[in-house]
This record gives structure tokens, C-alpha cells and sequence, in this order.
């Protein structure tokens, strides 16, 4: 059965995340650039991607507010202050914040839209909540990438490195200091089964 949609608590619910997205989303713009100004493009490209996303993740509850158009919703929440330079810090402020947004905030939106009867918004808080895992995890490999010293080093002499300027693909322990093609620095280069689309082969069935 559902509640009165202005009554419910599902309601206010889809606001907080709506605002907990909304700064995600500016959250990753931000340390976007500080990785750009470190010259660190591929944690560069990967804070764009997720921001991108959580830009998404915004529109999906800002629509489902529809049925509280040209009303004012107040919510009372707290949001991360985590306003850092250090990339590292960065990465792992925004992995424990994905976190508590896939095990505790969303599931537990979920579990009150669907008491309040609203299954379809349940199914987007749950199907947020997974994404906001697949997350945490990109944050916590980049992380520990950092902190081992290992972003652009590999015990595998096989390893294969692209650069994100230009495609060109390095194969070795480590990227050169600079793309043999296009002459960009060793920052440009990620592992190349790191980024989207590079392994396309055609799937026979
Ligand atoms: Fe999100
Ligand atoms: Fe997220």
C-alpha cells in the first residue's frame, strides 16, 4: 500500500540522495583536477568517469521526485568535508564514503521505500547501491596502486601499457617517461586492461 508520496519518509530519502549525488558528482570533479595538476591522467580520467556517473545516479532520484514538483523538501544530513590535496587521501576518503553508501545509506533506503510501497524506487536505491560497490573498489585499486608504488610499475615484464593520448601500447615493467608517439608524459599511461574498450574481440556466439 502506498503512503501519501508528500508524507512518506521515501520521500525525503530521495532528496538526501539526491543531494549526496549531486556531491559526489562535484566531489570527483574536484579531485579530477588535482590529479590532472599532478599529472596523474589516467586517476584523472577515472574521477571524471565516476563522476559522470553519479551525475546519473542524481537524475535517476531527481525524477523520481516528480511528484513533489514545485514543493520545497527539507532533509537534515551530513555530507564529507573532505577537502583534501593529497591524491591518496582522496582515494581513500572517497572509497569509505562509497562504501557507506552501498552497505548502509542505500540498502537502507531501499528497505523503507519498499515498507512505504514503493517498489520501483526501491529497485533504483538497490541497483545504486551496487554501483556505488563497483566504486569503492575502482577507489581502493587505485589506492593501493599509490601506496605500493606500483601506478606505473609491475613485476610483469609482459605488462601492457597504453597511452591515453594517442593509443600507443608499451609493453614491459614499467611505461616510458614519455610516449614514443606523441611525446606526453608517463602519466598519460594506464594498464591496458584498465581502460574501456581496448580488449574488444569479437565474441563468435
Ligand atoms: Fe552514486
Ligand atoms: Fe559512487
Amino acid at each position: 500500500m502506498q503512503n501519501d508520496f508528500n508524507e512518506s519518509q521515501t520521500r525525503t530519502n530521495l532528496m538526501r540522495a539526491f543531494a549526496g549525488e549531486c556531491q559526489s558528482r562535484q566531489r570527483y570533479y574536484q579531485a579530477a583536477l588535482i590529479a590532472q595538476q599532478q599529472k596523474l591522467v589516467g586517476i584523472e580520467r577515472m574521477f571524471r568517469f565516476t563522476a559522470e556517473q553519479e551525475e546519473r545516479h542524481a537524475m535517476v532520484f531527481w525524477k523520481e521526485l516528480k511528484g513533489s514538483a514545485g514543493q520545497n523538501v527539507d532533509i537534515s544530513a551530513g555530507y564529507p568535508a573532505d577537502v583534501f590535496e593529497n591524491i591518496l587521501q582522496l582515494l581513500d576518503a572517497s572509497a569509505a564514503e562509497e562504501e557507506k553508501e552501498h552497505s548502509i545509506v542505500y540498502p537502507d533506503f531501499a528497505r523503507i521505500a519498499a515498507d512505504e510501497g514503493y517498489p520501483d524506487i526501491e529497485s533504483s536505491f538497490s541497483m545504486i547501491a551496487d554501483i556505488e560497490k563497483s566504486h569503492r573498489k575502482r577507489f581502493e585499486y587505485y589506492g593501493r596502486l599509490l601506496r605500493e608504488d606500483r601506478l606505473f610499475r609491475s613485476s610483469d615484464t609482459e605488462q601492457t601499457w597504453l597511452c591515453l593520448n594517442c593509443g600507443h601500447i608499451h609493453k614491459g615493467s614499467e611505461p616510458p617517461q614519455e610516449c614514443p608517439l606523441c611525446s606526453v608524459a608517463q602519466g598519460f599511461f594506464i594498464r591496458e586492461c584498465e581502460a574501456a574498450f581496448t580488449s574488444c574481440e569479437i565474441i563468435e556466439q
